[in-house]
């Protein structure tokens, strides 16, 4: 028998409605998703990508039953969501961030006690615990101090810490690494693949695109309340036409010039962007024979000023050609 997918969702689809307004006559509503489908394998990291507004936060409140889908089905580890929240709760850590959901008076052990006591952790090894997730999200030290104290990266550290102390199954991190300085973001990325050798599925949200090329083993984009691609970091450069990008820079380019460029070898989409009084287009190829010289020797010497830079695509790039393309 084949395991049950970690996350699976059919058309998931949410609507928030309000009133708004002199008296509140004024109705608002807003389609945050439009039937997302998606299905998440046991011990994946699968990252969600996607613009502000998109319903990342939504979907990830879905899944982790705060939220009850307008319409659709979501299935986690196995379980349906909106039938029987009680029974997926126990199984998946949740950290959303921000400075709700902790207590500021006392300290990050003692707000972990208290955690714990809601996760019905037996008391002989309560302790025990706390101190591994202190250690783990690098709290040791702060860790009796009031949380009022704490600044917002040590914050984000005890909003991890309190996920994974029940040792869930399942983890949605949404915007795992946000405020936290580069060397505390690191050490975060570290945990998450090192929560991930213990076998735990990780499904995250992200607006760092290095951050879910280096992390993710499968990522999808979300815009709009809809999907717009979902594949590897591989496959995605695949769809935006190739591994490899040159950039191209000038006062300006002629439409002949532009046609020589599109028959380089494995050419696909040309996208031009206005610097200023300068032109720069951005080639993507799925050739490595599409070198800055090749660029070069077919625009010849016309531009003094050209400026031409060879780079291997990433998540960056696919990412904005992807949701551009929806925006268009
Ligand atoms: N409680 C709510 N009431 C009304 N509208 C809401 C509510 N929560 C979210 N929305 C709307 O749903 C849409 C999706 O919001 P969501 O927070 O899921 O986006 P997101 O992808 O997480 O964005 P960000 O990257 O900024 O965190 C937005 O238009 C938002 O204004
Ligand atoms: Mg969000």
């Amino acid at each position: 028998m084949t395991p049950d997918p970690a996350i699976e969702a059919r058309g998931v689809r949410r609507v928030f409605e309000s009133r708004k307004g002199f008296l509140f006559t004024e109705k608002s509503r807003t389609e945050a998703l439009r039937g997302v489908d998606l299905r998440v394998e046991p011990g994946e990291i699968f990252g969600l990508l996607g613009p502000n507004g998109a319903g990342k936060t939504t979907f990830t409140k879905i899944l982790s039953t705060l939220l009850l889908p307008t319409s659709g089905e979501a299935r986690v580890l196995g379980i349906d969501v909106a039938r029987n929240p009680q029974a997926v709760r126990p199984r998946i850590g949740l950290v959303l961030g921000g400075e709700r959901g902790l207590y500021n008076r006392i300290s990050a052990r003692e707000n972990l006690r208290y955690f714990a006591d809601l996760f019905g952790l037996p008391p002989a090894l309560r302790d025990r615990r706390i101190q591994e997730v202190l250690d783990r999200v690098g709290l040791t030290e702060a860790a009796d101090r009031r949380v009022e104290e704490y600044s917002r990266g040590m914050k984000q550290k005890l909003h991890l810490a309190r996920g994974i102390l029940h040792r869930p199954e399942l983890l949605f991190l949404d915007e795992p690494t946000i405020g936290l300085d580069p060397k505390s973001a690191r050490e975060t990325r570290k945990l998450i693949r090192s929560l991930v050798s213990d076998g735990v599925t990780i499904f995250l949200t992200t607006h760092y695109m290095f951050e879910a090329e280096e992390l993710c083993q499968r990522l999808a984009i979300l815009s709009k309340g809809q999907i717009v691609a979902r594949d590897t970091v591989a496959g995605l450069r695949r769809l935006v036409g190739g591994d490899t990008t040159v950039e191209v820079e000038a006062y300006g380019f002629e439409d002949a010039e532009i046609e020589r460029l599109r028959h380089l070898p494995g050419v696909g989409r040309i996208l031009s962007e206005e610097f200023g009084p300068r032109l720069r287009l951005t080639l993507r190829s799925s050739s490595s024979e599409l070198t800055a010289g090749a660029v070069r020797s077919a625009l010849g010497t016309a531009h003094p000023d050209l400026m031409v830079r060879e780079r291997r695509t990433v998540l960056e790039d696919v990412y904005l050609d992807l949701v551009e393309e929806e925006a268009a």
